[in-house]
């Protein structure tokens, strides 16, 4: 049996795949093709909330490869950044909406645009892990995994999950005011998955204070959500517990609600000591910079 003809269209078909292959290692380590993503380096989730990873790209001539390309397609790899021979570390595939275990995975970046921001839904805790980022432009325009072992600026993001969430922050940590000055406190919680940001309540309230709240992009593009405090110290604040409580919502029966306090201390200005210490008894005050209490009895 003359198998020559098979034999030779294999042949041709090694030569073109070797052709073609070489062409590809060619251009993507030319030096035109420098590439490089930005991403937070690591992000806390909360079980049975969303995360939602910032990320943003370049590469060398984008808008040549974008007009070039029929499809620009966003991968998502867990924990390793070979895939071929270990096809399950493959999390997410925007091509064909390929999502392996997780309940849900949202590309919301606009790949076209250098955007492959990506919101993780229902995250359990065997999410926790590093993620790398792969872009394929085809028909062979591009490919590429961002891994940082070829260079720093090819980040990868490592997702931290826990069962409750971190307490608010509230700032700042030295809270010992001259009375009638304007205080201001800070308080944030962290916001992984901004659909569903947690609320912010504060106890103890002074009577004078004034309150804002919003959710603040960080410089590292994650998200919180701030509430600040502003109020005209007074001594009947003293020694006030003020907390902030965030609470979040999330898909769980797990406690959702986490508090931070702080304890306010007055200082009384000269003139006025004499006539409070006489007016309240329970008020302690304080004298230049002793912090020590002066008790009356
Ligand atoms: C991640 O990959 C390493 C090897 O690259 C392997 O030893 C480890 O078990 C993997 N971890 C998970 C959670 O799959
Ligand atoms: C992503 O999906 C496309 C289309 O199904 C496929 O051609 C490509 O090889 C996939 N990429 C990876 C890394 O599996
Ligand atoms: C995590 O655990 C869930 C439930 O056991 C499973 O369905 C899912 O595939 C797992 N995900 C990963 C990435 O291991
Ligand atoms: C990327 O896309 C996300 C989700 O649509 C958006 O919130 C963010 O502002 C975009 N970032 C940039 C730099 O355009
Ligand atoms: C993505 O960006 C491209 C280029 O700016 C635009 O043409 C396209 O409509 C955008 N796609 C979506 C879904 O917004
Ligand atoms: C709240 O205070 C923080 C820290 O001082 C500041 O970074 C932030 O911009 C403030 N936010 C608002 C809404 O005022
Ligand atoms: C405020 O908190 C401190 C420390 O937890 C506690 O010792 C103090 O009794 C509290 N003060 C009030 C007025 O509740
Ligand atoms: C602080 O403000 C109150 C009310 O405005 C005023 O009665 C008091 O005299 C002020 N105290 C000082 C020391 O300025
Ligand atoms: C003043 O405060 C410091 C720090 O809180 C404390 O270590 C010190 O004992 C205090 N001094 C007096 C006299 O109470």
């Amino acid at each position: 049996m003359s198998s020559s003809p098979q034999t030779l269209m294999a042949g041709i078909q090694i030569t073109s795949f070797i052709f073609i292959s070489s062409v590809l290692i060619h251009t993507c380590s030319a030096d035109d093709d420098i590439y490089s993503a930005v991403m937070p380096e690591t992000v806390t989730a909360l079980t049975g909330s969303c995360v939602q990873i910032p990320c943003t790209f370049t590469i060398s001539n984008f808008e040549d490869k974008r007009n070039k390309a029929k499809s620009i397609n966003g991968i998502w790899l867990k924990n390793t950044s070979k895939f071929a021979e270990k096809y399950s570390s493959i999390a997410f595939n925007s091509s064909k909406n390929i999502i392996r275990g997780f309940s849900d995975i949202q590309m919301t970046g606009n790949l076209s645009e250098r955007n492959c921001t990506t919101v993780f839904y229902n995250i359990m805790m065997n999410h926790s892990d590093l993620y790398y980022f792969r872009l394929e432009m085809e028909p062979n325009v591009f490919r590429a995994t961002f891994n940082p072992e070829s260079d720093d600026s090819r980040k990868t993001v490592r997702i931290t999950v826990k069962d409750s969430p971190q307490p608010p922050e509230l700032k700042p940590t030295v809270r010992k005011v001259m009375e009638n000055t304007t205080v201001s406190l800070s308080c944030s919680a962290e916001a992984p998955c901004p659909k569903q940001p947690p609320t912010i309540s504060w106890s103890n309230i002074p009577e004078s204070a004034h309150i804002t709240t919003q959710l603040q992009e960080k410089p590292d593009k994650t998200q919180s959500v701030f509430s600040n405090m502003t109020f005209k110290a007074s001594y009947m604040d003293h020694k006030k517990n003020i907390s902030c409580t965030a609470t979040y919502p999330r898909k769980t029966s797990k406690d959702s609600t986490v508090e931070t306090t702080a304890m306010l201390q007055i200082w009384l200005q000269k003139q006025s000591q004499s006539i409070k210490r006489n007016e309240l008894h329970l008020v302690q005050t304080w004298t230049g910079d002793s912090n020590s209490s002066g008790k009356e009895d």
